[in-house]
């Protein structure tokens, strides 16, 4: 997958604090490093191009100034495999003569020091920071400079204390050093650098978008609990930091814990986000004040997940501008919009996007507090909700090659990507892997691109081969089976769930053989899962509709995945149809069904039904999350646990699809021939929906008028459609706008 040249003109070195490479085993947490660099250009500059890799994260500047609007910078791979750098080539801090290059690093996943139950802190990969950074430029007579990384460059401890990743960070600003990264500073004292090994990946150029600070949210209250204590509530459950307000005297520690809810007495819980980590503090900052009149500090090598933050040590009485909340995400742009007259099902459409980019700083997560884990079921289910409502294919592929690198030779795979060399054996299986089967599908669904169905095609191979090597009589039992459900006595048993994860995969490998010219294998694996399919029916199916124990996930199962024969599919449509009915449209599922049975449902005629099950506002159900102020969405129905986790979410993606109509089209993928089947359903007197698709913007909009409905569509320039109607019209569509009613 590499270019065999693409590290071949660095010429510059790893280099790191002198003090902390000296075997001592990573056993203390140093403070973070502040590196320097003096050189000069002249005045004939032509262009420039910087190349950084700061491990685990960095913060460039150039003569005083931040290089770019990047945040936790780069995103995370399994650094032993994969490495990679960000370009900047627009620098308009440098000028001629002496600049001054400034780079403090953090932390991050690459020295993650706190213990926790996936061992990160034991990744095999795991290092001091270090970093690599060139400056090439090109002279107007053509000449070219370069500044590199090597031993000549300095470095000191400065104010950043503390990070970590899972922790939070601390931050004495009495220590900061004036001018530190400006030129005429004096260095005298400062250490030299020491070379030290690559982190052992291949370098590769980061080229999906970076994290950002994507808002900046004003508190909507705050509760001071007692002298000196301070609740801040956002108004929205976000990924992110705080920006911090003070004045005050120097020394004085301003300390700010992170967390999603409330405890009665109104000081933050965070007892179902602290679990998993078992040192150090739970998403906590602390900052020192320097003295100065007015001081303002936001971490940069960590991000919490929360909508409250309560705050100790504040010198003046609080007021709402000592903080602002700041939103951190991939910055992908927005490319779907849904909204409807249900205002519950609008703020649940919110309340999906705000999870899905809460869920996604750099990789796809399962929280942004307690794990911050790329588990892959959740990514998976995620995905379609992912891509209609934002541009996240090119970040679906740098986390792709993760998964790629994480596979064993085996063909097995982990179930949170990056791995650290954890979950290979628990967590992973059929319905989790999927995502480096599906994924790839989905790109190609949506935009047309074939490149990771191309590039993944053997490791897919693999992967279905690994799980034949793990089957019984063509069925799989490994793995994690409808995950969170209402009721654990009624989830269909995990073998059922992950054989038809195996069947899809199957198919789908059969698939993208036919699409890349692999006959063989086309037909091979075709058989192969008409061989499970029919293993499936022959142990699961029962006759007059019924699979396993008649679970709303098996049935959903059956239909969603695809091995229903076709003369049984009424009976088991009929079969889940009485299920959801008989528990009074409310879920009785986990996260499996939760993607599959509003699909099973609205591909065979009920969206009505499945529509009630989406909007009912009654426990368990996605609207009484939203009754009860849910503004992500929440890792089980009771909301027991984590309160932004995205693996519900295929919901949002529901609405576009079977609301709005707005279908992906797989023979003719990225939209290149529009496929529009809106749905009316008894409680919604309109929905107008856009989604820029890579051919251009697709809208289609209906409102219900007296006793009929006016329907509005738009196709992009040069692109057809094929449209059906609630009445069952079909119409051949052009580019341009089209109205109807009936
Ligand atoms: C995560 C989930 C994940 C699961 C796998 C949990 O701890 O938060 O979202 O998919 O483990 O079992």
């Amino acid at each position: 997958m590499f270019e065999q040249n693409e590290s071949m003109d660095w010429k510059a070195q790893w280099i790191g604090d002198s003090r902390w490479f000296l075997n001592n085993w990573l056993c203390e947490v140093k403070p973070s490093p502040m590196i320097r660099k003096e050189f000069s250009l002249p005045s004939n500059v032509k262009s420039v191009k910087l190349r950084i890799c700061g491990l685990g994260y960095y913060e460039l500047t150039i003569n005083g100034a931040k290089v770019g609007d990047h945040v936790l910078d780069p995103i995370v791979t399994q650094y032993h495999q994969r490495v990679r750098y960000v370009t900047y080539d627009d620098i308009p801090q440098l000028r001629s003569g002496i600049n001054v290059i400034g780079v403090v690093l953090g932390n991050g996943w690459y020295n993650c020091h706190t213990a926790d139950v996936w061992h990160f802190d034991k990744a095999i990969w795991r290092d001091y920071p270090k970093l690599l950074l060139q400056l090439d430029v090109t002279l107007v007579d053509g000449t070219q400079m370069t500044v590199g990384s090597d031993k000549t460059w300095k470095v000191s401890d400065g104010p950043l204390l503390f990070d970590g990743l899972r922790n939070g960070e601390t931050y004495d600003a009495r220590k900061e050093i004036p001018g530190w990264d400006m030129p005429e500073f004096d260095d005298e004292k400062w250490l030299e650098v020491k070379i030290v090994s690559s982190p052992g990946g291949e370098l590769q150029e980061q080229t999906s978008p970076p994290c950002r600070v994507m808002q900046t949210l004003t508190p909507v209250s705050m509760n001071i609990i007692r002298p000196g204590t301070v609740v801040y509530d956002l108004g929205q459950n976000i990924a992110g930091w705080v920006q911090l307000h003070v004045s005050g005297d120097a020394g004085t520690e301003i300390t700010m814990r992170y967390a999603e809810r409330l405890e009665d007495n109104g000081e933050i819980d965070q007892k179902k986000i602290d679990s998993f980590i078992n040192s150090g503090d739970c998403q906590t900052d602390r900052y020192m004040l320097k003295g100065d009149e007015s001081e303002s500090w936001e971490p940069r090598f960590t991000y919490h997940g929360f909508r409250y933050v309560q705050v100790e040590g504040l010198p003046n009485e609080p007021t709402l501008d000592n903080i602002r909340g700041r939103v951190v995400y991939t910055s992908f742009d927005q490319i779907g919009i849904f909204e409807c007259s249900n205002p519950e099902l609008n703020k649940l459409q919110k309340a999906t996007q705000w999870a899905y980019i809460g869920n996604f700083v750099g990789i796809p997560t399962d929280c942004p507090h307690r794990e911050k884990n790329g588990w892959t079921g959740d990514a998976l289910l995620a995905a379609e909700t992912g891509l209609m409502n934002y541009d996240a294919a090119s970040s679906y592929m740098q986390w792709l090659e993760s998964i790629s690198d994480a596979q064993r030779a085996s063909g097995q795979l982990p179930g949170i990507v990056p791995s650290c060399g954890w979950g290979y054996n628990w967590g992973s299986g059929p319905a989790w892997d999927s995502a480096f089967v599906l994924i790839p599908w989905y790109i190609y669904l949506y935009t047309g691109d074939l490149t990771a169905i191309t590039n993944y095609y053997d490791g897919i191979k693999r992967y279905v081969d690994f799980c034949t090597s793990m089957a019984t009589e063509n069925l799989v039992s490994f793995g994690l089976g409808d995950w969170c459900p209402v009721d654990d006595e009624h989830m269909p048993p995990a073998e059922f769930t992950s054989s038809a994860y195996y069947y899809v995969d199957a198919k789908m490998l059969s698939t993208f053989a036919k699409l890349t010219g692999r006959d063989a294998d086309a037909i091979k694996y075709a058989d192969l899962s008409d061989q499970i399919a029919l293993a499936l029916n022959s142990n699961y199916y029962h006759g007059d509709g019924l699979y396993a124990n008649g679970e709303m996930t098996a049935l959903g199962c059956a239909l969603y995945q695809g091995f229903v024969e076709e003369s049984e599919r009424d009976a088991v449509v009929c079969k889940l149809v009485e299920a959801v009915e008989a528990n009074e449209c409310m879920p009785d599922f986990g996260i499996l069904g939760a993607k599959y049975v509003p699909r099973a449902l609205a591909d065979n005629g009920r969206v009505d039904i499945a529509f009630r099950l989406i909007s009912q506002p009654e426990f368990p159900g996605w609207i009484h999350w939203i009754k009860q102020g849910a503004t992500t969405l929440w890792e089980d129905w009771s909301g027991e646990s984590s309160r932004n986790h995205i693996m519900f979410g295929d919901v949002s993606a529901w609405m576009y699809q079977y609301l709005a109509g707005i279908l992906p089209n797989s023979e003719n993928p990225g939209f290149k021939h529009v496929l529009l089947e809106p749905h009316i359903v008894e409680g919604l007197d309109w929905v107008k929906s856009s989604y820029r698709s890579p051919k251009g913007v697709i809208k289609s909009e209906w409102l219900r008028k007296g006793d009929s409905i006016e329907f509005v569509f738009e196709l992009p320039v040069g692109v057809n459609g094929s449209l059906v109607l609630p009445n069952g019209t079909k119409h051949s569509l052009t580019e341009g706008q089209h109205k109807f009613s009936c």
